[in-house]
């Protein structure tokens, strides 16, 4: 007797019956980039079909993306130059372009999920996620945790459902879990970017915000890519502190980590699919060397077979609309 695994091959009716893995509209998470101003949309040139939107721009493509079934925004805000300091004041401004644009998302869909970055990166004039040491650029970690803490219950006081720490300081998840608690926020969840690697795939989100580090780079807090049992180590400490939802950033060449983190954890996971990992199917599909919508479904897949629960994608919108079409 032969054992003949093409039998379970043998038609799409036999593979959809042996299928292990699925993505749903519900699986993904729509990073959205919010810009001051009405009715624009300003494309960004290293990510194809994406754009920073204005507010109003922002609530309608938020409930297009509800009606299609992703029950989760992830909101970024390009900051205005001028609003830029070295301790990111203006992320604790309860009139700013996050917070009005949180409120009217709730406002129009109550029952879709925000989600809300925690790092400094976007309101700080030195382009880093904590606080720089102006005479040895060194990242002052404890110091920064209060302003995590102060964003987190800012954002958490103008609608936001997630908080997703995004700085990599040590002991923030904590520290904010704290700060939420104390301040009668304790049905605001965390999803930590728990293993965030130290990666040149977040280029053309950098382009999206203006936010690249004006000296100097992120590998004294981000992780360094070749270490797997690292990422082992912040599971431990990210499942203590109480976090809610553990991510992995990015996603395509760490599906490795995903593997081992869902062996180790009973906290749902997240991997976030970043910027460059978009813009390079769409760079290869604009030339024709790829099919790019195969391609972002093998790809979406993949995470769904390491073990995720969910994604954050730029192919959110394109995803859900072609499972709609099937
Ligand atoms: C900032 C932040 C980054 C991303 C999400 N939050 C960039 C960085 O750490 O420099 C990257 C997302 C992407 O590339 O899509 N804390």
């Amino acid at each position: 007797m032969m054992y003949r695994p093409r039998r379970n091959r043998k038609s799409e009716a036999i593979r959809s019956l042996v299928r292990e893995n699925l993505v749903t509209p519900n699986d993904l998470i729509a990073p959205l980039f919010i810009m001051e101003g009405s009715n624009q949309r300003l494309e960004i040139e290293s990510m194809p079909g994406y754009a920073r939107l204005t507010r109003d721009l922002i609530v309608k493509e938020a409930k297009a993306l509800y009606e299609l079934g992703i029950p989760c925004v992830s909101l970024f805000p390009a900051i205005d130059e001028r609003k830029k300091d070295s301790m990111a004041s203006e992320a604790m401004n309860p009139d700013g372009l996050l917070q009005m644009t949180i409120r009217d998302i709730k406002n129009a869909l109550p029952d879709m999920l925000v989600m809300t970055d925690v790092a400094m990166d976007p309101y700080s004039s030195d382009g880093h996620d904590g606080i720089v040491c102006p005479q040895t650029g060194i990242i002052k970690n404890d110091e920064t945790l209060e302003i995590l803490a102060n964003m987190s219950i800012n954002q958490a006081q103008a609608g936001s459902d997630i908080v997703g720490p995004s700085d990599m300081m040590d002991g923030r998840v904590a520290y904010i879990r704290d700060a939420l608690d104390d301040n009668g926020h304790s049905d605001v969840a965390i999803m930590s970017y728990t293993a965030k690697y130290a990666s040149s795939f977040y280029g053309p989100f950098r382009d999206a915000l203006d936010s690249a580090p004006k000296a100097g780079d992120k590998k004294t807090y981000q992780m360094d890519f070749s270490n797997s049992r690292e990422a082992i180590r912040e599971t431990a400490l990210d499942e203590s502190e109480g976090a809610d939802i553990l991510m992995v950033k990015p996603g395509i060449s760490y599906l490795d980590i995903i593997k081992e983190m869902s062996q180790t954890t009973t906290l749902p996971i997240a991997a976030y699919n970043v910027s460059g990992e978009y813009s390079m199917v769409k760079a290869a599909s604009e030339r024709g060397w790829l099919d790019g919508e195969a391609i972002m479904v093998e790809m979406l897949t993949s995470f769904k077979r390491a073990g995720c629960d969910m994604i954050l994608t730029y192919f959110a919108k394109e995803m859900a609309t072609l499972i709609q079409k099937q």
